[in-house]
């Protein structure tokens, strides 16, 4: 039988990740995504029977997020495209604490195929691969909630997880939290990495609506300002506020500090811009 992985978002912060790893164990893996050799279009129905064609399992990652009231509909559609396609495996990349991402879980679980949920906390990539990359480089970092804790976790780490859960049996059924070790606030977060780089970030506080006022004057779209409010209101109220141990029990070492994220992400330079 085939053993061929399809990984979506596959230059996403995760999807980038479980690619390399999958080439470097020799898997048959096929990148998707809109600007892949296979295109793939979440929302052109049209593009996915051709990368799904001759896939054994596939690695999920929607967008922007599963959040969006529309997730529900596409995931739904996409898991019949996958059963029709004979795709016998899924691990899915969802969010802690989101009601709708919880209904797409549920259509994963009731699939009949095998599966994996990887339930993440707030990537620490989001400093240097995301959305506050710009707030870093500029020294001034204007968020709402900057003392709400979150477990931050690495996307090296959900990348390891993912390609045990699409490799190895023993994931099948399971629903695992990702969290970092330790709980941190955006001020804790941004004073580690200003420590790291030797200058200055400075947390600005703002209000919810101020933070939409803000993206709207930036162009940002409609669809995606609702997104980041909807994500910052209703995650950050204290409901993620846990650390769980999945990746220790399933890695069998700690899960990345932020302060070894920040250490090895110096290194690569990307802070160095505009200092
Ligand atoms: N960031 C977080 O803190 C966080 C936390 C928990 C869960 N998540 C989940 O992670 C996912 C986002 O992943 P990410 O942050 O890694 O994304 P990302 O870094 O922004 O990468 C986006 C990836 O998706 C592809 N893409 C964009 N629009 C697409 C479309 N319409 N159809 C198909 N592919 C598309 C992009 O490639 P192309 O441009 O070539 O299409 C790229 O490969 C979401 O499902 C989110 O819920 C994120």
């Amino acid at each position: 039988m085939s053993n061929k992985i399809l990984v979506l978002g596959s230059t996403g912060k995760t999807g980038k990740r479980v690619y390399k790893r999958l080439q470097q164990l020799n898997e048959e893996v096929i990148p998707a995504s809109r600007n892949s050799d296979i295109p793939f279009d979440w929302y052109d129905q049209s593009t996915w029977a051709k990368a799904l064609s001759g896939i054994n399992k596939v690695y999920i990652t929607f967008q922007p997020d599963l959040a969006i009231p529309q997730s529900l509909d596409i995931i739904t559609a996409f898991v019949a495209a996958t059963k029709n396609a004979g795709v016998k495996k899924s691990v899915l990349l969802s969010g802690r604490g989101e009601l709708e991402a919880k209904a797409c879980e549920d259509v994963i679980i009731a699939s009949g195929l095998d599966y994996t949920i990887i339930r993440a906390a707030f990537f620490m990539q989001n400093y240097s691969e995301g959305y506050w990359l710009d707030g870093i480089l500029s020294g001034e970092l204007i968020v709402p909630k900057v003392n709400a804790k979150e477990p931050f976790v690495d996307a090296d780490d959900i990348a390891e997880m993912v390609v045990k859960s699409l490799l190895e049996d023993e994931h099948n059924g399971k629903i695992y939290e990702l969290t970092g070790p330790e709980l941190l606030s955006f001020t804790d977060t941004a004073a580690k990495i200003s420590e790291g780089i030797g200058k200055p970030v400075n947390v600005i506080e703002v209000e919810l609506d101020e933070y939409a006022t803000m993206l709207r004057s930036y162009n940002v779209t409609e669809d995606y300002i609702w997104l980041i409010t909807y994500l910052f209101g209703q995650l950050l109220d204290g409901r993620n506020e846990s650390v769980h141990g999945s990746i220790p029990m399933v890695l069998g070492r700690n899960a990345t500090s932020f302060d070894e994220y920040v250490s090895k992400t110096n290194l690569t330079g990307i802070w160095s811009n505009n200092t």
